[in-house]
């Protein structure tokens, strides 16, 4: 099955969560990396989240930088990238940030378990994906999203659960990680993958595509080690 690939970029803390034990907002890093999010969300054809980070997050996956929608026009891509939304249970609430802009069309894959007022108000709003399956399947989406939205390079920002469904689709392709100078500590607290205690059906290998600092922060950017579908991305 033909998939786009897949850039995951997550900040984490010295103790390697990327979140509290109560699955606080994401907010932790500095305004350099904050931009630097911006620069590789410019990267992507679409953008993908899971439903917990849109909402925790309050995000309306834009591009809120002029310069890096001018340099996506330049390549040929569209000004914002396509928003997706991943989420089974469909319980999307209306007044979400997302759905109080139009700049990009917005995605969304879940399942018929989503009731059908629910559907109807969100129609007015997104294109909406519904499976019949119990568990939408990210496998799916990925070829979806190649096939009928002509999705080459797509960068997801989580959250963890959906980075673990990736990882056990071997799905990976590049990860850009911020550590940032903080622990939060916590069994409870995620860590890239989640805080599932399930082990992934293998291990995958990354090599260090490159390692800069600013400040106390560290930007890590790591390449999956099989052979890349397309030329590794490059940030300035
Ligand atoms: N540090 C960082 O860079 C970073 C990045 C992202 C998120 N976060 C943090 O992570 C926390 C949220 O974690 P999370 O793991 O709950 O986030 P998540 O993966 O965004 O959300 C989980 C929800 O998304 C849907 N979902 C995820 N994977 C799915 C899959 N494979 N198939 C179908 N639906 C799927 C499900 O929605 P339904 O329940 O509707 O079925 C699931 O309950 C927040 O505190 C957020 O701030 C941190």
């Amino acid at each position: 099955m033909q998939r786009p690939q897949v850039i995951l970029n997550f900040a984490m803390t010295l103790d390697g969560k990327v979140s509290t034990a109560r699955y606080t907002p994401s907010g932790f890093t500095s305004p350099l990396d904050k931009h630097r999010l911006l620069e590789i969300r410019s990267l992507g054809d679409a953008l993908m989240v899971g439903r917990n980070t849109l909402q925790i997050d309050r995000m309306s996956m834009g591009l809120p930088d002029e310069e890096l929608r001018k340099a996506r026009v330049k390549r040929g891509q569209s000004e914002y990238p396509i928003r997706v939304v991943i989420s089974n249970s469909g319980e999307l609430d209306m007044n979400l940030n997302i759905f109080k802009h139009r700049f990009s069309p917005i995605v969304i894959y879940s399942t018929t378990s989503m009731p059908e007022h629910k559907q109807t108000e969100l129609r007015e709003k997104a294109e909406l994906n519904l499976s019949t399956q119990e568990r939408v399947s990210i496998e799916e989406v990925l070829n979806d999203l190649y096939e009928r939205y002509q999705v080459r390079t797509l960068v997801c920002e989580g959250g963890p659960q959906l980075a673990q469904t990736l990882a056990e689709l071997d799905a990976v392709d590049e990860l850009f990680i911020t550590v940032a100078p903080i622990l939060f500590g916590g069994t409870r607290a995620p860590g890239l993958l989640g805080a599932s205690a399930s082990y992934l059906p293998s291990s995958r290998m990354y090599r260090l595509e490159s390692m800069k600092i600013e400040g106390d922060e560290c930007y890590l950017h790591y390449l999956s080690d099989r052979e890349p579908c397309t030329t590794p991305t490059r940030l300035s």
